[in-house]
């Protein structure tokens, strides 16, 4: 029988279930992946906690992982059994021994990238390169500010933007986290547990800010993204690590200088099968040609996962966690 983690109420890491499970066939463009590892991400406590509303409950978890393609359905034409494969989106259900997606939400794995690589990688790494590729589009030479610095996303975002000759100011809450973001590139970090993280950014750019903020930890750091943007400069808000941004003022941004905001998600940027496959690949480059090193510092048991869901929410991971099934 194959295993999985569900959760049939909202609530702390202690609603997951470790339960046998029945894996559905693979319907039409349909493929059944058998995972070998599978990634840890921020996204996968707010499905758990009720932030976001899965389609239904009880629900499975998880949107990350990489393996062998079990079985395909009809009309598949881009896999067949055997294939190494990954994926970085839905639909939920990543945390198990047999997941079934569309075949346009996989990838084709290299030889040269581990499992385990792969699952750490795909969703944190596409973020990373749509956030720096696509939705401001880095060229060499900003000094940019991208919030919790240490962590997956982060992790990676330090080892790009230090590829493309980016200075990255990167925000972190301990001097060991501080260590990795710049072992990982980042130019220079701020620890915002006592730190002022806006006065800091103020004196690294010498007083012109920066022209695009990166800011996944939400609710607490809105507002110094803010006040570390140049005027007519752009703030990415793309997560809530710390809870969600609500209530904005529009006239905010008028006041803090013609700001621009955007608020992205992974889904919008790989809406179909030749971008997502086109991202991964220049994802993969980065990792093949050394820019890119793929930190996995936590392993867990997928039996484990309601431990490996209460370190990352308590600030106690770095770089990326596998699930090992
Ligand atoms: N929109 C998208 O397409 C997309 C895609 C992927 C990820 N994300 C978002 O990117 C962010 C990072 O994701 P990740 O999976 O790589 O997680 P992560 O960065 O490994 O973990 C979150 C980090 O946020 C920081 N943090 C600040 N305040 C926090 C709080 N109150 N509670 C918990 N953590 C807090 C912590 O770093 P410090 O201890 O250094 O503060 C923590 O390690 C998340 O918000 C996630 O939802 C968005």
């Amino acid at each position: 029988m194959a295993k999985r983690i569900q959760f049939r109420a909202h609530g702390g890491p202690e609603v997951l279930e470790y339960v046998d499970y029945q894996p559905t066939e693979p319907g039409p463009q349909q493929v059944r992946v058998s995972n070998k590892a599978i990634g840890l991400n921020f996204i996968d406590t707010y499905f758990r906690s009720g932030l976001y509303a899965p389609p239904a409950l009880p629900s499975g978890l998880g949107a990350e992982g990489a393996g062998v393609v079990d079985a395909v359905g009809r009309d598949v034409t881009r896999f067949k059994v055997g294939d190494r494969v990954a994926y970085g989106s839905g639909p939920l259900g990543a945390y198990s021994d047999l997941h079934t997606l569309p075949q346009d939400n996989l990838v084709h794995l290299p030889d040269a990238i581990s499992f385990e690589q792969a699952a750490g990688v795909m969703l944190k790494g596409l973020t990373v390169q749509y956030l720096l590729r696509q939705t401001y589009e880095l060229k060499g030479g900003e000094t940019i500010l991208f919030h919790a610095a240490a962590g997956g996303v982060g992790s990676l975002a330090c080892q790009w933007a230090k590829a493309l000759g980016v200075k990255l100011i990167g925000t972190v809450s301990s001097p060991e986290k501080a260590a990795l973001a710049k072992a990982n590139g980042a130019w220079a970090t701020i620890d915002y547990s006592h730190e002022d993280v806006a006065q800091r950014v103020l004196e690294l750019t010498n007083g012109k800010k920066c022209p695009v903020v990166y800011d996944g930890v939400g609710k607490d750091t809105w507002l110094t993204s803010l006040d570390c943007t140049a005027p007519r400069g752009l703030v990415v808000s793309f997560g809530n690590a710390s809870g969600a941004v609500d209530g904005v003022n529009l006239g905010i941004l008028a006041a803090k200088g013609s700001l621009y905001v955007t608020r992205p998600t992974l889904g919008t940027y790989t809406n179909n099968a030749e971008k997502l496959q086109t991202m991964a690949d220049e994802l993969f480059a980065m990792i093949s040609s050394d820019n890119i090193k793929v930190d996995i510092s936590q392993r867990y048991s997928l039996a484990d996962a309601a431990k490996a869901q209460t370190e990352l929410s308590a600030r106690r991971t770095t770089g990326s966690t596998v699930l090992l099934p």
